[in-house]
C-alpha cells in the first residue's frame, strides 16, 4: 500500500487547515503555514484548542528533549504531512543534524511541489550549493530529507531511512502526530521493534486518540469512517495501558501516556489564560471530553528522560 488510500492522505488536508485555522487566530505562531495550504473555513474554539494542546505539548517535549541530549539531534516525523518544524526550529537555531519526514508518495510529492515552489523552505533545505535531489515524491537535500513510504512497513521505512543519510549512532527523536492510527497495529508494532533495536538511543513522541471504546470514541470514528478514513490501529487507542504496552512489548525501556487533560494541565498556564482569552467559549464540557480522547506517549530506549515536569538523566 505505498501510496495509502485516500481518505488517509486526505486527513492530512484537514490538520493543516485546521492548523491555519488557529495560528491565523494567533494560539500559536507559524510562518511557514501559510505556505502549505490557502486558507479555508474558520473552525469552532474547540477545535482551536485541541490543535493548540497538541502542537504546543509537541514542541514542549522537543525542547526538553533538545535540552536532555545536548548535542546535535536527528528527527524522524511518521506521517509528517504539510508539518512545518523543521522550518520553525531551523529558524531558531535548534542543532538538528538530520531531519527524515516520511508519508505516502500522495503527500509528499504535493509537499516536494510546495517546497520547489517557497524559496523561504527551499533556502533551508538545500546543500551550500543550493543544490537538492528531486524525484516527483522524495527530496534530498543537507540535512532535511522527505520521503515516501509506508512507515508500517519496516523494510520499506528502512530502505528509505537509509536513503536519507539515517544515523543509527546518532541520539533520535521520533514523532507521529496523528499518524500511526491509520495503520495496521500489528505492522506498527514491528514498525516499533525496528526502531528500538536498531538505534544506539532512541525515543518517541505518539499523539494520538485514546479511551476509543466509550460512546464518544465510537462517534469519533464513525464519524471518520464516513469520510471514508479507516482507523485499523485503533486497538491500540483503547487506553492509556494499551498506548505504553505496544512500546514495551516492542523492546522500548519506558513509555510514560498522559491524555490531553493532563496535557493541558502541565503546559505554561500563563499562555493557556492567553489562548483561552481568544474566544470566548461556552463551557468547557465539549473540550474536556474531547481531551480525554486524545493522548501524548513518551517511549525512550537509552535515551535522556525528558517529560513535562522535568529533565534527569537514568
Ligand atoms: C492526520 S494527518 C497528520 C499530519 C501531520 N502529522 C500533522 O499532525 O499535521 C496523518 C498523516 O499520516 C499519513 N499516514 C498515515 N498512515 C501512513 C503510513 N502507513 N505511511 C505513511 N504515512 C501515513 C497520512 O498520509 C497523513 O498525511
Amino acid at each position: 500500500m505505498m501510496n495509502g488510500d485516500e481518505g488517509v492522505q486526505n486527513t492530512n488536508d484537514d490538520a493543516t487547515a485546521c492548523k491555519l485555522s488557529a495560528v491565523k487566530l494567533g494560539y500559536w505562531s507559524d510562518p511557514y503555514l501559510s505556505l502549505m495550504v490557502k486558507s479555508g473555513v474558520k473552525r469552532a474554539p474547540e477545535i482551536h484548542l485541541g490543535y493548540y494542546a497538541r502542537v504546543t505539548g509537541f514542541r514542549y517535549l522537543i525542547d526538553k528533549f533538545f535540552d536532555a541530549c545536548d548535542t546535535k539531534v536527528q528527527m524522524i516525523n511518521l506521517g509528517a504531512g504539510f508539518d512545518t518544524l523543521y522550518w520553525k526550529l531551523i529558524g531558531e537555531g535548534k542543532p538538528v543534524k538530520n531531519f527524515i519526514e516520511v508519508d505516502f508518495s500522495g503527500v509528499t510529492a504535493r509537499k516536494c511541489y510546495l517546497i520547489k515552489r517557497h524559496k523561504e523552505l527551499l533556502a533551508q533545505v538545500a546543500d551550500s550549493e543550493g543544490e537538492v535531489r528531486l524525484s516527483k515524491t522524495d527530496l534530498h537535500g543537507n540535512r532535511y530529507h522527505l520521503v515516501a513510504a509506508d512507515f508500517s512497513n519496516k523494510e520499506n521505512l528502512k530502505e528509505k531511512l537509509e536513503e536519507s543519510e539515517v544515523d543509527y549512532q546518532c541520539p533520535t527523536l521520533v514523532m507521529a502526530e496523528c499518524a500511526l492510527v491509520y495503520a495496521d497495529s500489528a505492522k506498527v508494532d514491528q514498525m516499533l521493534e525496528f526502531l528500538s533495536s536498531s538505534f544506539s538511543s532512541i525515543a518517541f513522541i505518539n499523539y494520538e486518540q485514546l479511551n476509543m471504546n466509550d460512546r464518544f470514541g465510537s462517534v469519533m470514528l464513525e464519524n471518520l469512517m464516513s469520510r471514508g478514513c479507516q482507523l485499523s490501529g485503533v486497538s491500540a487507542c483503547k487506553d492509556s495501558s494499551a498506548q505504553i504496552s505496544r512500546f514495551t512489548r516492542a523492546g522500548w525501556g519506558t513509555a510514560t501516556c498522559w491524555n490531553m487533560n493532563e496535557v493541558y494541565s502541565l503546559l505554561p498556564q500563563q499562555d493557556i489564560q492567553r489562548v483561552e482569552r481568544i474566544e470566548f467559549l461556552d463551557e468547557k464540557e465539549l473540550l474536556q471530553q474531547l481531551f480525554h480522547h486524545y493522548c501524548i506517549t513518551v517511549a525512550r530506549k537509552n535515551s535522556p528522560n525528558f517529560n513535562f515536569d522535568s529533565i534527569n538523566f537514568d
